[in-house]
């Protein structure tokens, strides 16, 4: 019966045409002794699922459906879940990392982002059955428990979807680099990850400054909460903020229109830079050895977060009533291919939330 099982899903199975995104159906792995099912009610729109459909980082597979950020209900558990942490029905979330080797020195530190053995909820293999996995545009999806997390009652599912990737990337820069009362944080590139940094940034009672291309989304910044607004395409706008940030969290999603030297120069000596962007695969980021050792800055990647640090992001979401600004969308062949296009438009404030499974996925 199990063998027979299959979930539907909304992908690309072109990559030539990956805007035209189609119905499918597939197989999924069986449900191990740690693994929960659960039933997708809400899928956001990360950045990373357009760089994942458009071949941004190489074609994998087709058909290949996205989306990790996801709210839904549980359907089936394994024999050896936690049966009081977890029950029938509860709803739960999913990010972008759905299973770690459990064993090396990375997962045993709280750092089970950064296991060699990482399977990505998308666009990821999963060493121990090879399955090529797919995301949450789709009815249902299987995932290790360790990386599913129960939701805060006050939380809406459109609004904590998008915390599940962008938000615990955008929150993660601001734990690594000790951010408290009086920090001074910039985050460049106001997008969805952008937009949920600021917010966090803020709960946490840091001084922002709001960093993007030009002067579109000052307005929407503003109200964010930012103190500060720079367009970096406005001749002289940077010059009254140099030296002024201890921390800059990059988020933009690609670095091409972004002038390094420049951004870095609102830092102030020994400040810290972390970026989380993960452009189309040749882009390179460059950097000016005299500049980094002149003024002692701190360069550093940093990916989504550790279970640990999600559930502490959705503790501190919920008691803080940090709210994404989100635009909800019923899933569909034709609304998906939209909201893609879209997105590569960067016509979104600030996240896509796709909604509607029920009537979708029968
Ligand atoms: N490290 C991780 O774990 C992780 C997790 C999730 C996503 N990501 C990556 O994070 C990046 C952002 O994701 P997102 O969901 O926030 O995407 P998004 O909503 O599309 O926002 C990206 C923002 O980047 C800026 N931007 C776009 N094109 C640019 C260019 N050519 N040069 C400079 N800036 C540009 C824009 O901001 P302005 O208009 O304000 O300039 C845009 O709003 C993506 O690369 C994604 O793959 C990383
Ligand atoms: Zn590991
Ligand atoms: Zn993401």
């Amino acid at each position: 019966m199990e063998k027979e099982l299959k979930f539907d899903a909304i992908g690309v199975l072109d990559f030539d045409h990956w805007t035209d995104a189609k119905k499918f159906s597939y197989s999924p792995p069986l449900l191990g002794p740690n693994d929960i099912e659960l039933k997708i009610e809400v899928c956001a729109v990360c950045g990373s699922d357009i760089h994942a459909a458009n071949g941004d980082w190489g074609r994998t597979y087709t058909p290949l459906a996205v989306g990790h950020e996801i709210v839904g209900n549980i359907t089936a558990l394994g024999d050896n879940v936690d049966k009081i942490k977890f029950n029938l029905g509860d709803r739960v979330g999913v990010g972008a990392q759905i299973n770690s080797c459990g064993k090396c020195l990375r997962c045993l530190r709280n750092r089970q982002q950064n296991c060699k053995d990482f399977v990505g909820t998308y666009q990821g293999v999963d060493k121990k059955n090879g399955f090529e996995t797919q995301g949450g545009y789709a009815s249902h999806i299987r995932v290790n428990s360790d990386f599913v997390f129960r939701i805060p009652d006050q939380l809406d599912s459109t609004i904590v979807a998008p915390l599940l990737c962008g938000g615990i990337t955008g929150f993660k820069p601001l734990i690594t680099g000790e951010v408290k009362q009086g920090s001074k944080v910039g985050v460049i590139g106001v997008g969805g990850i952008g937009h949920m940094s600021i917010l966090f940034a803020k709960a946490l009672g840091a001084e922002v400054t709001a960093i993007s291309r030009s002067n579109r989304k000052k307005e929407d910044a503003l109200k964010l909460g930012a103190d500060h607004f720079v367009a970096t395409a406005e001749k002289g706008s940077l010059d009254s903020h140099v030296d002024t940030l201890d921390l800059l969290v990059m988020t933009a999603s690609s670095f091409s229109e972004s002038d390094i030297d420049q951004t870095l120069s609102l830092l102030v000596a020994g400040g810290r830079a972390i970026f989380i962007t993960n452009p189309p695969a040749q882009e390179k980021l460059t950097l000016t050895p005299p500049t980094m050792l002149s003024n002692e800055y701190h360069i550093g990647g940093s990916a989504i977060g550790s279970p640990h640090d999600i559930e502490y992001m959705l503790k501190l979401a919920a008691e803080k009533q940090i709210k994404p600004w989100v635009q909800t969308v019923d899933i569909n062949e034709e609304s998906v291919s939209d909201v893609w296009k879209k997105m590569v438009k960067g016509d979104v404030r600030y996240r896509y939330v796709f909604t509607g499974y029920d009537k979708y996925f029968k």
